[in-house]
């Protein structure tokens, strides 16, 4: 088969690398790719989101599946405009992707559908949600409805800092039309895991449970980013939990979701909350995450085209997944002061070093006349299987001591 993959990430490349393993793939394409999946497949400089374009290329290649990566593409339509073209595509139609791109849908399909979330209230109006928000109880969240690139949700302690974040929305205009709605939730205290899931539409296949560290400090403070690094591991949440995440929030749905006319299919993403024993839900998300995809391929032992398909051809229930025994985790080198102002341009190297257990899934890299520089904020992700969470922590630590590149910077507690 040949694939064609969208995105430019370490999530791409791990979808790539994962691909590479199958006997059932004999070529790989990613559009427009990295310096990573450059060496795995062929990277193809074109705009995604160019649909028609997009289309000509998969058919004047033979494309037989399109794997779209990221969530912009699907919430404009990516999968509903090629699919009608005959395209075979994983991930969500526009509605289905609603669930990301639209906090206030996926917050309304949760309380009419009695999946447990935190209680909230939408508002377009800066003076309603302003006197809303002075009656409330501190802290509380305050979130944009669209996609924001993972910085539209203010945790507000005061209600100075809430009527700052309304008013930088709803008067402001920073996220444009993203933050024209915005939410205000009930704060929640406890932890947070992911459960990442693939469906048909009817059935769920839920992955190994992750952990992502999202903000740029360790001890997860300082701003927030597209994620530091992760660990995939069952223990993260122990059987009744999963359980319950599965039974009152994973499928009541897609139950929902079909229930409104919606055949979703691909991955949802569920970023659950733990309070008190009990799951909340944060948010869905309508594709693998970055960084959590790159510790979520290594564990698999299927065939990445056996499940993709299944989504497709709504046999998921015939499909067992099986996992690798141990844990795996991750650590994202950036560029310093990233996620705001970052060099670009400066050579890696050390990568053709490393251990040969070690995985080493580009960001943002280029690999120019045999030479790779930084291209983007998040570079690498160093990422490892083990035994244990120390294990792979220690492992990953000292690899990255052969890992250089003008301003690295990386955490140094992930999976602490
Ligand atoms: N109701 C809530 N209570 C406590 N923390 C929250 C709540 N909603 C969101 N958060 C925190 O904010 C983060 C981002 O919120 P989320 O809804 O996942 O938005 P996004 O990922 O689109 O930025 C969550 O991972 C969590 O740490
Ligand atoms: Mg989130």
């Amino acid at each position: 088969m040949k694939i064609l993959i969208i995105g430019n990430g370490a999530r791409e490349h791990a979808l790539a690398w994962k691909f590479a393993q199958s006997k059932k793939v004999d070529s790989i394409f990613i559009i427009p790719g990295n310096g990573g999946t450059a060496s795995i497949g062929t990277n193809i400089e074109a705009d995604p989101m160019d649909f028609e374009a997009l289309h000509s290329l998969i058919a004047t290649r033979h494309i037989d599946l399109t794997v779209v990566g990221p969530e912009i593409p699907l919430s404009e339509g990516i999968t509903d405009f090629l699919q009608e073209k005959g395209v075979k595509v994983f991930g969500p139609t526009r509605h289905g992707a609603l669930v990301e791109s639209s906090k206030s849908f996926s917050k309304g399909l949760m309380k009419k559908h009695g999946i447990p979330t935190a209680d909230f209230t939408v508002f377009t109006d800066l003076t309603s949600a302003l006197s809303h928000v002075r009656n409330q109880q501190f802290p509380l969240v305050i979130k944009a409805d669209g996609l924001a690139a993972g910085k539209g949700v203010f945790i507000c302690d005061t209600y100075e800092t809430a009527e700052k974040a309304l008013t930088d929305m709803l008067a402001g205009g920073i996220f444009g039309e993203a933050g024209k709605k915005v939410l205000v939730e009930k704060f929640l205290e406890g932890r947070e895991v992911s459960v990442l899931a693939l469906t048909d539409g009817y059935n769920l296949l839920p992955l190994i449970p992750v952990r992502d560290y999202k903000r740029i400090c360790d001890g997860n403070i300082g701003l927030n980013t597209g994620g530091m690094g992760a660990i995939a591991d069952h223990s993260l949440c122990d059987q009744e939990m999963h359980e319950k995440i599965m039974s009152r929030i994973l499928r009541p749905a897609i139950d929902a979701l079909r229930a409104e006319g919606i055949n979703y299919r691909g991955v949802l993403y569920a970023g659950v909350l733990i309070s008190n024993g009990e799951p909340y839900t944060l948010e869905f998300n309508c594709r693998f995450g970055d960084p959590e995809t790159q510790v979520i391929m290594p564990l698999i032992e299927n065939d990445l085209i056996d499940l993709m398909m299944g989504t497709l051809h709504s046999n998921l229930d015939k499909i067992n997944i099986t996992w690798r025994k141990g844990v795996a985790l991750s650590v994202v080198a950036v560029s310093r002061g990233y996620p705001e102002n970052f060099q670009k341009g400066q050579p890696i190297t050390g990568l053709d070093t490393l251990s040969p257990d070690v995985l080493a899934f580009h960001g943002g890299t280029t690999l120019k006349n045999g030479e790779l520089t930084v291209s983007g904020g998040r570079v690498i992700n160093l990422v490892t299987v083990g035994e244990s969470v120390e294990a792979c922590r220690q492992k990953i630590y000292e690899e990255y001591k052969k890992v250089e590149f003008e301003k690295i910077f990386f955490r140094k507690d992930i999976g602490l």
